[in-house]
């Protein structure tokens, strides 16, 4: 089965067809810059834009940085404020003419590496973090999700947790790996202490230099990193969005 999956991110909006059950890209993924200030309805058209270009027809599934519920998006860090209340799912439905499920960002890349990554057949407390312009979270026990954690605002030190620790902020602050790693270490040992994972996998794209920061990682848990690296977001939304 195919499923149309799409990735919504800050600077860009990446799509490919996906095979659901083997959780492999079909085509070259497309990928279109974000529209200045990321507002619904042009965020909408690029959507549609992506799926003109692979001539879709079927079911599509949207990863959003947002809070998402029944297809609201409820919460707008790292997008514009509109969203609050937006309803992604008739937006993107209207917009392509095909049935759209949205889900939230990290919670896809969580689905994609359950299914066909580092959490393949894994059981117990599983947390992904995936380490972006913003700081995702998604919560598995037994393979279930608990959706919408939003562990990326968790406060430390009276500061939301992605202001410190996400790769935006390694950028912003011009910080060592070493710096980095010690902040990112305080913020797994501080989700550690709230929900005790037996495995932490990290994605996004900084993951690939994980041999830059996991000497730095002190956290009890098991530790992972993402194997779909940069397609999580678009085979999990594609898993979302599998009729
Ligand atoms: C958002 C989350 C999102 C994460 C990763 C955070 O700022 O609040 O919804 O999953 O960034 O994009």
């Amino acid at each position: 089965m195919q499923v149309l999956g799409i990735d919504i991110g800050g600077s860009g909006i990446k799509g490919a067809p996906v095979d659901v059950e083997q959780g492999v890209l079909l085509a070259e993924r497309c990928r279109i810059p974000t529209p200045r200030l990321a507002k619904p309805k042009p965020v909408a058209k690029t959507v549609a834009e992506i799926a003109r270009h692979f001539e879709w027809q079927g079911p599509i599934g949207c990863g959003i940085p947002a809070v998402v519920q029944q297809g609201i998006t409820r919460t707008s860090a790292n997008i514009h404020e509109k969203w609050i209340g937006a309803d992604a799912a008739a937006l993107f439905r209207e917009a392509t003419g095909c049935p759209v499920t949205v889900v939230n960002d990290a919670d896809a890349a969580g689905m994609a590496e359950m299914a066909f990554g580092a959490g393949r057949g894994r059981r117990g407390v599983v947390l992904l973090v995936t380490i972006g312009t913003g700081l995702g979270t998604s919560l598995f026990t037994n393979g279930v999700l608990l959706p919408n954690t939003e562990l990326g605002h968790i406060e430390i030190n009276h500061e939301d947790a992605e202001r410190s620790a996400s790769d935006a902020a390694r950028k912003r602050d011009q910080l060592s790996w070493e710096a980095w790693g010690k902040r990112l270490d305080i913020y797994l040992k501080t989700l550690e202490r709230l929900v005790w994972p037996d495995l932490i996998i990290l994605g996004g794209g900084v993951s690939k230099k994980y041999e830059k920061f996991l000497p730095y990682l002190t956290v009890q848990a098991e530790i992972a990193i993402a194997e779909t690296f940069n397609e999580a977001g678009i085979i999990g939304a594609a898993l979302a969005g599998k009729p």
